[in-house]
């Protein structure tokens, strides 16, 4: 085999619940994520060394060394193999960067089943939700896809059923943020107030909605405990929020860390109708449409 290409959904967290501070720097979560059809696509190539390019919009600020998460899993994957292998790896970005949609992550785990496929290694996806844990928090939701409660710091996870697909927006903001500020920017709003924290719990009527699949019921049942801090750190995230509830979306919510918001339409119809209108009324960089839940990293 000279080349794979594998396809990896974007999600968005339906209830992102953030718990104590950790003393290993992590937050106890609980987590439940949606994947969503916004794809990155990683293409695995034979190679001597182990390289990166990145296509699409704003992939000049994915990085291109050991920072980037896709050569960190590469290099996992053959290390864990016990070899040295080489891989030319082809990014093609469709999720936003650094959007609070888990992009790097979703490159991460198309890495990890690209390359597991290009050198014939056949290691089973329980092998490669080990390997996934260990290079993000994220990183085995990627692998997984559909729709799935995160606990710990996100990385254990338990498939929740869903009755129907849930149709979204995406308005993509200028410019990323990043994740650890936005943590660490939470823990700071919530000294100042001296909140207690407790421990997070899921949200049943959540997991009811997403089970009947009434999306009605979803919208006004969603959670993102990290959005007081993602518009502290990025202001114009209140006129967008607003903007898609005056448009009639049935709930709004920052995406994980942000700065992406999403918006809960209808049906697929008046997905395209919000997308449309959160387009023209200069809220947003762009607005996408899209639905979920979908898979998560498979070989096309
Ligand atoms: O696991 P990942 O590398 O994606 O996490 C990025 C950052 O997000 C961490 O360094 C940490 O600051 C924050 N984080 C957290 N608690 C979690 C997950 C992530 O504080 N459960």
């Amino acid at each position: 085999m000279s080349s794979v290409t594998v396809r990896v959904p974007a999600k968005v967290n339906v209830q992102l619940s953030v718990g104590p501070l950790r003393d290993d720097g992590y937050h106890d979560l609980v987590n439940v994520f949606h994947a969503v059809s916004i794809f990155d696509e990683v293409v695995a190539r034979e190679s001597e060394l182990v390289t990166v390019r990145v296509e699409g919009e704003h992939a000049d600020q994915v990085p291109l060394d050991d920072g980037n998460l896709a050569i960190q899993a590469a290099r996992a994957l053959a290390k864990h193999a016990g070899r040295t292998y080489g891989v030319e790896l082809i990014i093609r970005k469709a999720i936003p960067v650094a959007g609070g949609m888990a992009g790097g992550s979703a490159d991460a785990a198309g890495a990890l089943v690209a390359c597991n496929e290009l050198w014939g290694l056949g290691l089973p996806r329980e092998d490669l939700m080990e390997i996934a844990a260990d290079l993000g928090s994220d990183v085995p939701f990627s692998l997984l896809g559909g729709t799935a409660v995160g606990t710990g710091r996100g990385e254990q996870l338990t498939g929740v059923p869903t009755g129907g697909d849930f149709h979204w927006v995406f308005a993509v903001a200028d410019g990323g943020l990043s994740t650890a500020t936005v943590y660490g920017q939470c823990d700071r709003l919530r000294e100042a107030t001296g909140e207690q924290v407790a421990w997070p719990r899921v949200n049943d009527g959540l997991l009811a909605a997403l089970a009947a699949g009434d999306a009605e019921r979803l919208g006004t049942e969603l959670v993102n405990d990290l959005q007081p801090a993602a518009v502290m750190l990025r202001r114009s995230l209140t006129r967008t929020l607003e903007a898609g509830r005056e448009l009639g979306a049935l709930g709004a919510i920052v995406s994980g860390s942000g700065p992406t918001c999403a918006f809960l339409a209808r049906d697929a119809d008046h997905a395209r109708e919000l997308a449309a209108a959160l387009s023209g009324a200069g809220v947003c960089r762009l607005a996408v449409a899209a639905h979920g839940e979908v898979p998560g990293a498979e070989i096309v």
